[in-house]
């Protein structure tokens, strides 16, 4: 079936200011770590972009490691862009990143030069893109010169392979360095992508505030803890739960009873809000408008909907606020 999007897809998604940049971004956005990659189903991923996109997320953030295989989340969404939002090209903003392993060698990760002009090209060329909305150093590098990383960040804005850049994974004070060499070049650091969720607050220790001042936009990753924020494991591990997989990144030993507790008594606030505890955990880091958007993954289309649920009561009141804060504390205390 040919693909149209909906005409409503802009009626309800709230859309914010990339920190002091003329961009603005769903309050949700799409990532494309899992449940994309070469042995995964196309069809269940064509749906999931579909829906997405029908629901006002306008921006879909991969990396050129995604997959697995490496490289294969951009092949599989290069596919679909081309047979369905090729007419909605301008109303997207996709992003990609270099950093991690991508090739053998010395060039195939980090920060050179070298590595972040060769794998955008790949990149664009694993899409069948001109040009990315955002092109990101993945993590920092402690070997490189920032000068040097941050040049080829410039470089690749001059060349039109990017329209804007950013940085993940950076602390607090490489932020800001990174930023100032950035600035000093003319090429404004528009976001930093890092993670954040109830349970995982570092960005509060201080990134925030570097992010503000230097006024630049912050799109946080795993905001759900890859699905322990969420129902997914209050009955035990599904098999089709991402800790049943092949992740490295979440393993059945991850879903520890102290964290399906904190999950337990998060999701009963979350019912007296009226909400899933997935949605809950999605207006958690919104609240207070530090958070340009909240970079979701999803392996159900149900997923997407739920998340964008979460935009209906965004709002918390201080009691709500201070028992979230007490049994995340409390069960810290246990561990
Ligand atoms: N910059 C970086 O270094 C970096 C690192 C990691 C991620 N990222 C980016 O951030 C994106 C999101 O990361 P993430 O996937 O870890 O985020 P997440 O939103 O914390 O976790 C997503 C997972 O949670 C589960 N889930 C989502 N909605 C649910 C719901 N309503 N009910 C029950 N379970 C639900 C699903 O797992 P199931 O598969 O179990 O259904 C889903 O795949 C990535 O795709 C990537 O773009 C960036």
């Amino acid at each position: 079936m040919v693909y149209e999007a909906l005409a409503s897809r802009y009626d309800s998604m709230i859309y914010n200011r990339c920190g002091n940049s003329g961009v603005k971004l769903p309050a949700i956005s799409l990532g494309l770590w899992h449940n994309f990659g070469g042995s995964d189903s196309y069809e269940n991923g064509r749906a999931m972009l579909r829906k997405a996109f029908d629901l006002g997320i306008t921006h879909f953030d991969l990396a050129n490691n995604y997959g697995p295989p490496p490289g294969s989340a951009e092949e599989m969404f290069g596919k679909m862009l081309h047979s369905d939002f090729r007419p909605y090209r301008d109303e997207m903003i996709i992003s990609t990143k270099a950093g991690y392993r991508m090739w053998p060698g010395p060039y195939g990760e980090w920060g050179s030069k070298k590595n972040l002009i060769a794998s955008l090209d790949q990149s664009l060329k694993r899409m069948g893109l001109e040009y990315v909305d955002i092109f990101y150093h993945h993590r920092p590098d402690p070997d490189t010169p920032l000068e040097e990383t941050m040049a080829a960040l410039d470089l690749i804005v001059r060349q039109g392979k990017a329209l804007y850049v950013g940085i993940s994974n950076y602390k607090p004070e490489e932020t800001r360095k990174a930023a100032q060499i950035l600035k000093r070049l003319g090429t404004p650091c528009l976001i930093h992508q890092p993670n954040y969720s109830m349970i995982n607050r570092w960005i509060e220790g201080g990134l925030q505030d570097v992010l503000e001042e230097e006024g630049i936009g912050s799109i946080v990753f795993s905001p759900l803890e890859k699905g322990i924020l969420t129902d997914r494991y209050l009955q035990g591990i599904a098999p089709d739960s991402r800790a049943a997989g092949q992740s490295k990144f979440l393993r059945p030993e991850d879903i520890s009873e102290a964290r399906v507790e904190i999950a337990r008594q998060l999701n009963q606030l979350a019912a007296e809000r009226g909400q899933k505890l997935s949605q809950m955990a999605l207006a958690w880091v919104l609240r207070g408008g530090r958070v340009t958007s909240a970079l979701i993954g999803a392996s159900k289309v149900s997923q997407i909907e739920d998340a964008v649920g979460s935009l209906y009561h965004l709002e918390f009141t201080s009691e709500e606020l201070t028992r979230i804060d007490e049994i995340i504390m409390k069960a810290n205390q246990s561990l």
